[in-house]
């Protein structure tokens, strides 16, 4: 998996040196022993310190050439209770000889040795490249650091590959991909993102103070209750667009943890990678483990520029059409309109509705396979249900077609309801420890796809539905947390660290399959689902194309959810529906055209029930759906700034996206509700070229009384610009184009 990513890194990082003419250079100072890692923004530095270990040394704006970095030094320590071992910062520490901070790696031998200490040995540089090799003091365990810079964005990619190359099997217990090391300081605080089903990517910030701050699932997957992101800034982040700020994101959809601490000599540490929590991987002599890629950087524009840097390595290197991800076509899809109750004349009717606004893609959730009819039963059964679809799917994908929008489908590969002939006929092939229950969530279990027979009944099914019927698009769902993670039938179950490997191949088997079909099936796009944005990480999104934000739709919970999600991740694979009003969960009655803004900060999907729409909705949809499409390069794929942000109970919201080539600009104004009569506040657009003139455009609303019809970017972005709005759950938009 690891070599694989590494692989293409390079391949991509050599098609983005055509197109920007610098180079992240990697080197190393013989004399002073240290590595540097250097791009025009960023340069990073660690060295071998005396005792042999990998000390951090500088993380931040980019240095001069010259500029002298080190000799690494050790700490000399504070106290006896807090050694030069534990106070001395480790690229990657293993856990032995006195250390007191998280361990990047924890192993046991069969002999009942538990230390280990890492020690540099060799290096190679290999272009853009560095790999560092370690090994313990005494054992033949070997490490081998990989680290990655990435020119345009100054993002390091780091990983670890872990090789027993003794004669013994031996037990990691633990395995991080990095540490992280900011400069030293205890004036940092930390954003991170948190919340549940239906309130997704919530972003909380706090001090770092001496203690540990842990992000983590222990869920077998992303989970939503944290997301494997992070960022760190200089004080608290009282700027959008100012100050340092060191951000990072876990490659990884198994269980996670980002450590955050604050060690005794006030140093932030951050450590992420395989939850230790239950982990154990026994290694046979000859094998290794390679750890998740632990991407991070570092931004001197606040948290602002931190977004912007993470969306374009994305779009650049991780999505799976990266370097240049196709705009997300607009979507339908049938779940709030339908539930379960689709059929072919039913999903017929609504794609004839959709086709007539304007979508692009129309998608046909739960409910038409197996026997389907409610979430009791058929999860497991990928055959066609007769009764719903007589003649299969073929007469609707053709009616699709027809209507020139091609066509999804729902499906969720790694679950099963005991309630199915999968399950019947094996029983065995769920997460499950002999003889103890099995815990059921949404009436269905986890499918163990470590089991190379799961795994090939996954990929075989998913396969034929590929061959045999025209899609370009699946909804790939993933509704429930693990429970009774057992695997007893791999070989030596009983032995420490041989059953815990389902936290590793379980998604590692995954990836592979995602990876398989696309090949198979080139052209084929993937949605990543989990009950929402539950699988939302840089590991899933190197094989899956657009992200699930929420099965929260209500569109003012909606800006604080994407508010959250673009702290991250690229409104480019951020789906955002248009659904009913009054709103299914909180009962908000808002306008058509507030939700259609809402969703348009992202990739724009419509999810109500056409058939309920009156000819004035239709229109409204039309027009805004072809609004959509003169924007949503800028909206997708352009730099993001976050105008005014709906945390913290704000009254009013709004963001702009401009175009790569800044051409376009594209503004969302939202008002929660008018107090004493308070005009809007003016936004102070940002990012235009300022020589250039801009022609202003209402979408939606319209803007303050005497505002010019085209002014220079620089008034634009010192002037601003005022929307006109008033009332409750009030929107507008606006697009500013580049005049010739
Ligand atoms: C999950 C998804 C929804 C929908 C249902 C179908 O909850 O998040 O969008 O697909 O499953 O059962």
């Amino acid at each position: 998996m690891f070599i694989r990513i590494a692989a293409r890194f390079l391949f991509l990082a050599c098609i983005a040196a055509d197109i920007i003419p610098t180079h992240a250079a990697v080197q190393f100072d013989e004399a002073r022993k240290v590595f540097r890692l250097d791009s025009p923004g960023v340069t990073y530095a660690f060295g071998i310190n005396e005792r042999g270990e990998l000390q951090p040394l500088y993380w931040g704006a980019a240095l001069s050439a010259d500029d002298p970095i080190g000799p690494a030094k050790s700490d000399p320590g504070v106290t006896s209770q807090d050694p030069s071992t534990s106070t001395t910062p480790q690229e990657f520490a293993g856990w032995g000889q006195g250390l007191y901070t998280e361990p990047a790696l924890k192993i046991t031998f069969p002999d009942g040795n538990r230390d280990l200490v890492l020690h540099y040995v060799s290096h190679k540089i290999d272009g853009q490249t560095l790999t560092v090799l370690l090994k313990d003091i005494e054992r033949s365990l070997f490490v081998i650091l990989r680290y990655q810079m990435d020119a345009d964005t100054g993002i390091i990619g780091r990983s670890a590959l872990i090789e027993n190359r003794g004669t013994v099997r031996i037990v990691v217990n633990s395995a991080s991909a990095a540490t992280w090391t900011l400069p030293p300081g205890s004036d940092y605080s930390v954003r991170y993102l948190a919340g549940r089903w239906g309130g997704e990517f919530l972003p909380y910030q706090q001090r770092i103070q001496p203690s540990e701050t842990v992000l983590e699932s222990r869920r077998g997957a992303t989970g939503q209750q944290n997301n494997p992101w992070f960022a760190i800034a200089r004080g608290d982040f009282a700027d959008e667009e100012s100050g340092g700020v060191w951000f990072g994101a876990l490659a990884w959809s198994g269980s996670w943890r980002i450590s955050i601490e604050l060690d005794q000599i006030r140093q932030v540490r951050v450590t992420g990678g395989y939850n230790p929590f239950d982990f154990a991987y026994a290694l046979a002599p000859g094998e290794h483990l390679e750890t998740p890629v632990f991407y991070a950087g570092y931004s001197a524009n606040g948290a602002g520029e931190a977004s912007r840097l993470l969306h374009r390595f994305e779009l650049a290197h991780i999505l799976p059409q990266a370097p240049q991800p196709r705009p997300r076509p607009v979507l339908y899809n049938s779940w709030y309109a339908t539930e379960f109750n689709v059929d072919e004349a039913g999903q017929i009717q609504l794609a004839e509705a959709a086709a007539k606004i304007g979508v692009e893609r129309f998608v046909m959730d739960d409910g038409w396979f197996g026997q389907r009819v409610n979430d009791f039963a058929g999860l497991g059964d990928w055959y066609v249900n007769p009764k719903k679809f007589p003649n299969g799917l073929k007469p609707l994908i053709d009616k699709v077609h027809a209507l020139h929008m091609d066509f999804g489908l729902w499906v969720e590969p790694e679950m099963v309801n005991p309630d199915s002939d999968l399950y019947r006929k094996h029983p065995d092939w769920v997460l499950n420890f002999p003889g103890r229950p099995r815990t059921e969530a949404r009436q269905q279990l986890v499918l163990n796809l470590a089991r190379p027979d799961v795994r090939q009944y996954v990929f075989h099914f998913l396969d034929t539905l590929l061959k045999e019927n025209d899609i370009s698009f699946l909804k790939w769902d993933y509704n429930r947390s693990w429970s009774e993670p057992g695997w007893p039938a791999i070989a030596n179950a009983a032995q420490d660290g041989e059953q815990q490997k389902v936290y590793v191949k379980f998604t590692e088997n995954l990836y592979s399959i995602l990876a398989e079909l696309r090949a198979k099936h080139p052209g084929i796009e993937i949605e990543s689902c989990s009950s929402g944005g539950g699988r939302a990480d840089l590991g899933i999104m190197h094989f899956t194309d657009q992200i699930w934000t929420s099965d929260d739709t209500d569109p003012f919970d909606r800006l604080r959810i994407q508010d959250g999600f673009t702290q991250a991740y690229s409104p480019g694979m951020m789906v955002a529906w248009v659904t009913g009003s009054p709103n299914w969960e909180n009962h908000r009655t808002t306008s058509l055209e507030y939700r259609f803004l809402s969703a348009m900060q992202g990739a724009l999907g419509v999810g109500d029930n056409l058939n309920n729409w009156t000819a004035e909705e239709f229109a409204t949809a039309t027009r805004l759906i072809s609004e959509y499409k003169l924007v949503r390069e800028a909206v997708q794929h352009g730099s993001l700034y976050r105008l005014l942000s709906p945390r913290d109970g704000s009254a009013f919201t709004a963001t702009e996206s401009v175009s790569l080539d800044k051409n376009q600009a594209v503004v969302f104004a939202f008002l929660h509700s008018s107090e004493m009569g308070y005009p809007f506040p003016i936004l102070y657009v940002k990012g235009l070229d300022p020589e250039a003139n801009y022609a202003l455009t209402p979408i939606a609303g319209k803007p303050a009384e005497g505002t010019p019809q085209t002014a220079s970017g620089r008034y634009w972005m010192q002037h601003g610009l005022e929307p006109e709005l008033h009332g409750d759950f009030q929107a507008a938009a606006f697009r500013l184009d580049k005049t010739r």
